[in-house]
Parts: C-alpha cells; sequence; structure tokens
C-alpha cells in the first residue's frame, strides 16, 4: 500500500524520538511491502523559530494532503514567555481544529514488564491494567470564546448537541469492541454543558442496548481512578476534563514514556502523537524513551491505514525487546538492561 505520512518532529525530545519511530515505520514497508512517503513539516516552537507562527499554513495544509500525521511533541522554556497567541501550544490547538480531530484516544495500558513501576499497591491495580480514555478534543473550553483584561479574565466552556454527539457515538462504539461498560464523566451538578452532556449519553444509551452506560462527576472520577483504577474499561469526558484525567490514567500505569495517542476525525486521517511533554532538559541526550512514539505508529498503521498485522506486529516487537530486559532510564530498574533512545529504537526495528 502507498501511503502519505507527513512528520512533525517538533521541540525538546521530539526529534530524538520521531527519528527512532522513522527507523520503524521504514522497517515495517520493507517487511510487509508498502511504500510510506515521509514528509517533514515544522510546528512548534521550530516554527516559531523559522516563520514566527507556530503553525505555518505550509504545515496545515501538508498534514491535510498526508494520509496522516506522525507528531513528536512541542513547546519548550525558550518560548514559554511568548504572548499565548505564539505559544508552540498553538501550534497543537491549531492542528487538532484545523484538521478537525474531535475524537482522542488515550490508551492507559500497563505493561506486564513493567508492572513494578506502578505506584499504586499491586491489591489495588491487579495484574493489568487496560483503560481507554476517550476525549472530546476540539470543542470545550480549549475552543470556546475567551477574553481578558487588566482586571479580569474568562474563558467559555461551551458544546452543541452535535458536538457532544458524535464523541459520544465513538465512546460507544470503542466500549462495544472492549468490555461493553462505558464511563461518561462530567460535571452535570454544576455546568449546563455537562447538563447537555448527560442528557445526549442517556439519550443515545438506547442505540447502543448492549453498552452498560455509567456516569460519573470529574472530581469523584479522579478520585476513583486511585482508589479503584480496575472499575474502568472505556472513560469517555469532554476536552478539558479528558486532558487532566488522561495524564492521571497515564501515571498509573507507571510509565508515562509508554503511552501512544490516536487523534481522529469520522474517516481514516489521524494524528498521532505520544502522550508526553517535549521535555527539553533530556533533548539530545539519547535518553528519551521512543515507545511511546513508536506505539502511536501501531496506532496510525491500526486507525488510518487499516494494517492491523503491521500493528500488532510493531506492539509485539516492543514486547519483545522489554522481554529481553532493555530499558531506557525512565523505566529501568535493578538488573535491568540500560539503553539508549538509539538503541531501543534500534531493538525494536530489529525485532520486526
Ligand atoms: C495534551 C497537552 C495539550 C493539551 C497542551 C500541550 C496544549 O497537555 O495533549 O494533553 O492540553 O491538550
Ligand atoms: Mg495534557
Amino acid at each position: 500500500m502507498k501511503k502519505r505520512i507527513a512528520v512533525i518532529s517538533g521541540d525538546g525530545i521530539g526529534p530524538d524520538i520521531t527519528f527512532e519511530a522513522v527507523k520503524v515505520l521504514k522497517r515495517v514497508a520493507e517487511r510487509f511491502g508498502h511504500d510510506f512517503e515521509i514528509v517533514e513539516y515544522l510546528a512548534g516552537g521550530a516554527a516559531l523559530d523559522a516563520y514566527n507562527t507556530p503553525l505555518p499554513d505550509s504545515t496545515l495544509k501538508g498534514c491535510q494532503d498526508s494520509d496522516a500525521v506522525l507528531l513528536g511533541s512541542l513547546g519548550g522554556p525558550k518560548w514559554d514567555t511568548l504572548p499565548s497567541h505564539l505559544r508552540p501550544e498553538k501550534g497543537l490547538l491549531g492542528l487538532r481544529g484545523g484538521l478537525g480531530l474531535f475524537c482522542n484516544l488515550r490508551p492507559a495500558i500497563m505493561y506486564k514488564q513493567l508492572s513494578g513501576a506502578c505506584p499504586l499497591k499491586a491489591e489495588v491495580v491487579g495484574e493489568q491494567l487496560d483503560i481507554m480514555v476517550v476525549r472530546e478534543l476540539t470543542g470545550g473550553i480549549y475552543f470556546g470564546a475567551r477574553g481578558s483584561d487588566e482586571e479580569s479574565a474568562y474563558d467559555t466552556m461551551s458544546y452543541t448537541r452535535a458536538e457532544i454527539e458524535r464523541i459520544l457515538r465513538k465512546g460507544f462504539e470503542i466500549a462495544q469492541k472492549r468490555s461493553r461498560r462505558l464511563c461518561s464523566v462530567d460535571k452535570a451538578n454544576i455546568l449546563s454543558s455537562s447538563q447537555l452532556w448527560r442528557a445526549v449519553a442517556n439519550a443515545l444509551c438506547a442505540e447502543y442496548p448492549d453498552v452498560e452506560l455509567t456516569h460519573l462527576y470529574v472530581d469523584n472520577a479522579a478520585m476513583q481512578l486511585v482508589r479503584n483504577p480496575r472499575q474502568f474499561d472505556v472513560i469517555v469526558t469532554e476536552n478539558m476534563f479528558g486532558d487532566i484525567l488522561s495524564d492521571e490514567a497515564s501515571q498509573i500505569t507507571g510509565s508515562i514514556g509508554m503511552l501512544p495517542s490516536a487523534s481522529l476525525r469520522e474517516d481514516s486521517f489521524g494524528m498521532y502523537e505520544p502522550i508526553h511533554g517535549s521535555a527539553p532538559d533530556i533533548a539530545g541526550k539519547d535518553l528519551a524513551n521512543p515507545i511511546a512514539m513508536i506505539l502511536s505508529v501501531a496506532m496510525m498503521l491500526r486507525h488510518s491505514f487499516g494494517m492491523e498485522g503491521e500493528a500488532q506486529a510493531v506492539e509485539a516487537a516492543i514486547e519483545a525487546v522489554l522481554d529481553q530486559g532493555y530499558r531506557t532510564v525512565d523505566i529501568y530498574s535493578e538488573s535491568m538492561i540500560k539503553v539508549g533512545t538509539k538503541e531501543m529504537g534500534q531493538r525494536i526495528a530489529q525485532a520486526l
């Protein structure tokens, strides 16, 4: 199959981990006989340095003309003092909004090889943890009206029924393919947008009789995630709640360096990125864990290209390398073999 992939390596450790992910992509192409055309674009801090904007038109256009986007990470202290419309994060929001990527999948999986890294007690977390956070990504307070003057500032959380319905449908459909349990998270005791959210969820329920729908307020959900994470399978929620809960879910797996994400719309197009940040302190030092980025490649193969076998091969290669005891420093534990970014990428490519 021929596919065009827009690659934005970004800032900080972005280029380090992207290099390894591209290595793995090339190996997949070779082994399975695909033709992946990789085209690089700038966004975030790198684009600010080169073009004075965090999202050049040429980048958005290049992504639109591709089959999928692979993104490293954006941002860093160098650009932190810029006004908010010029911050690297604006580039990320511009990509999400501009590409219409309303559905963000953030799997939080605890790998059995790394179960010792989970900060919760073994009896709380159990043998396995596999939670899917489905986060609405192009609405809510991130994209609502905002304003400020010297004395006051405001941001608006607003949602339309259509926006709520399309993300909830994704939640139901994903739950149907998993344990058929869907937990919708809101703040319907306070927020109007959450009351609409809950009403839409309850109305949709009839169309998915095989799925058991529950509701939690976001504060309770945050507590339940550490109290008894095993009660969750698929969580669906609005943009900001999903931002917060997905960081929490990632930490209970013990290894934020291991978690990928997919940002999708109705067609097969998607943008894939690790959920961790740009970690500028370790950039270029061969210390970053490339696994979240390589797992993002697997998600791209699966969701955008329909290449389930290829995706599983990448995931199996990662597990094989972990089984052999290789660890980057963030997931290192005693008696394991410490390797850098490059060696980890190389070993995964070889295992393929
Ligand atoms: C994330 C990040 C972004 C967000 C930031 C960098 C804008 O935290 O992808 O979770 O808030 O969505
Ligand atoms: Mg976040």
